[in-house]
């Protein structure tokens, strides 16, 4: 299986993802794009011998449309059987999502349904939440809401900023959203819970 991954930033979980793609597995990498030239995930993908492309979403400014098809370019001359969300920070129009529904993953850093859109670390701790986590879906036109795939849980603890909440879930995220993807590739759709 030829696997797509989306990102924005760092790409934290892109490299993960990366890095479990070897020996036995199902799925190899195929390419790492980012709305973001300078975002450092696309070093770091290079670096680890990925195709990359960059596709800026500034110059189209609201036009949503014409973005996505320019990002469509390189995603489609890549022939991904998978595409992973992996902290991109775009929403993608109902148009976009169709073309991969159904083998189209994304990691969101909360517990879904709770806390879907953006500060869902600070939303837990202000909420009194004992615990926090992360989950991956399977992206539908609703923003955060497609079938559960996956979720691992981290205990919020007392005085935690969010920083200190997002660092905790950042790396139960490195070792959900490898093992949900294998299991992705390998036709599997049960959703799997890491305590
Ligand atoms: C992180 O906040 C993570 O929780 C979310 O996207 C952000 C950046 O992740 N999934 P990454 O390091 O770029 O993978």
């Amino acid at each position: 299986k030829r696997v797509a991954i989306l990102i924005s930033g760092g790409g934290s979980n892109m490299v993960a993802l990366v890095r479990s793609m070897t020996g036995d597995h199902p799925a190899r990498p195929v390419l790492v794009a980012s709305n973001d030239p300078d975002a450092g995930g696309l070093v770091r993908a290079r670096e680890m011998g990925i195709e990359t492309a960059a596709v800026d979403h500034r110059p189209f400014g609201t036009d949503r449309a014409g973005f996505e098809a320019a990002l469509l370019e390189p995603l489609f001359a890549a022939r991904p059987d998978i595409v992973c969300l992996a902290g991109f920070m775009r929403v993608l129009t109902p148009d976009f999502v169709r073309r991969f529904q159904g083998r189209m993953l994304n990691i969101h850093p909360s517990l879904l349904p709770k806390y879907p859109g953006l500060h869902t670390h600070q939303r837990a701790i202000d909420a009194g939440d004992a615990e926090a986590g992360c989950t991956v879906h399977e992206v539908t036109a609703e923003l955060d809401a497609g079938p559960i795939l996956g979720q691992a849980r981290v205990p919020v603890r007392p005085g935690d900023t969010a920083d200190d909440l997002a660092a905790r879930v950042l790396k139960v995220e490195h070792q959900l959203y490898p093992a949900v993807l294998r299991r992705f590739a390998d036709g599997e759709r049960h959703p799997i819970y890491l305590d």
